[in-house]
């Protein structure tokens, strides 16, 4: 037998014991999702050490189920219990990871993407076998978490460090320009802007009545009357208005046609407009993905959402990992010959790419 081919049994043992931590992990998810949602990490965030009834109680939730749930948290390592095992506390040092209290770091938000992707898995079962996708309306709550998503990793650093990546654009921004914003699901990001800087007028595209009425609710609440959100398949966009600057948040790969997404956009922008482009961090190469800190989760959402909305329009179906190398090509092609990637220290997932056509 060659050295190759013999059996390495310590390799054996430790593969046995990574799918055991992976049927834990994935479980911990959904159950730090429904943390999340039914509000049990912030209630216990404020409580310190409190038993099921008075969680329960506190939560206005079923205590049985609540017990059910503290107990795996435990055995997670998530929560800790005293040695009666009555008494469950969240560390302080957790909590920061784990509740709406901190706006920037709550990973339990993300954990919600699991069932959600897990809904459409008779769906993508039946792609693998016949091909096609699945389209936006058959995820429930995708838009919402989405805009919570967004929330939190655009909204808290889009005015401090991602708008001035774009040289001079604050300024303009506050003297007054048009500005799109495509893919804009729930307007988190525009409403944002158009708030921050009222001499602007602000234009938001998305494919999708439901995120649309959501932010143009926000838009209301937030009294903007420099704002509009249109309802537009951008596959079939056509030039009608320039703008001065044009903003995409995590919304090129998943297009239907992205290369047709970008000549609009290169087309709609005014001679000296800018193109800010967030999107995935990662390489089209997968061995060069192989040390991303998010590299499963990412592979795993463009199978099960983004490269299978994206098919379900009869699409490129790019996905997820289309790769900065292939952003920096279809860029080009679409006329943008002078591209500059940012990196920004809070955001492992994405890179920001600033688009112009000069060179
Ligand atoms: C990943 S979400 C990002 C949403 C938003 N930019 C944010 O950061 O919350 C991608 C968005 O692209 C929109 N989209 C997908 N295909 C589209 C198309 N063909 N035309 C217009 N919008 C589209 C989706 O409806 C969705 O709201």
């Amino acid at each position: 037998m060659c050295a190759a081919c013999e059996f390495n049994q310590a390799k054996a043992e430790g593969f046995a014991e990574k799918l055991l931590q992976i049927l834990n992990s994935g479980s911990l998810a959904l159950m730090m999702s429904i943390g999340h949602r039914v509000g049990l990490f912030d209630t216990m965030r404020d409580m310190g050490p409190a038993t099921s009834e008075e969680i329960a109680g506190a939560s206005g939730l079923n205590e049985r189920y609540v017990r059910e749930w503290l107990n795996a948290m435990t055995v997670g390592r998530i929560l800790e219990v005293d040695d009666k095992a009555e008494r469950y506390q969240l560390p302080p040092e957790h909590s920061g990871f784990l509740t709406r209290a901190n706006p920037t770091d709550n990973m339990a938000l993300f954990a919600q993407y699991i069932p959600i992707l897990g809904q459409v898995e008779d769906r993508i079962i039946g792609c693998f076998k016949n091909g096609g996708g699945v389209s936006y309306d058959k995820y429930e709550r995708f838009h919402e978490v989405m805009a919570e998503d967004s929330g939190q990793s655009v909204l808290s650093s889009l005015i401090q460090d991602i708008l001035p990546l774009v040289p001079g654009i604050i300024q303009k921004l506050e003297k007054g320009i048009k500005v799109l914003d495509v893919g804009c699901g729930s307007g988190k990001a525009l409403n944002l802007m158009a708030q921050t800087y009222p001499n602007s007028e602000f234009v938001g595209y998305d494919l999708c009545a439901e995120p649309l009425e959501v932010a143009r609710k926000d838009a209301m609440e937030k009294g903007l009357s420099n704002i509009t959100f249109e309802q537009v398949d951008l596959t079939y966009a056509r030039t009608e208005i320039s703008f001065d600057f044009i903003t995409a948040f995590d919304a090129i790969h998943d297009q239907a046609r992205p290369d047709k997404v970008l000549q609009f956009i290169y087309g709609s922008l005014r001679e000296d407009g800018a193109f800010l482009m967030q999107d995935i961090d990662a390489s089209e190469n997968v061995n060069n993905n192989m040390d991303h800190p998010l590299g499963p989760l990412l592979y795993t959402v463009s199978t099960m959402h983004c490269m299978t909305v994206s098919l379900a329009q009869d699409g490129m179906g790019l996905g997820t990992m289309w790769g900065t190398e292939k952003a920096q090509r279809m860029l080009k092609e679409a006329g943008f010959n002078n591209v500059k990637e940012n990196r920004l220290e809070h955001d492992i997932q994405n890179c920001y790419f600033v688009c112009r056509g000069d060179s």
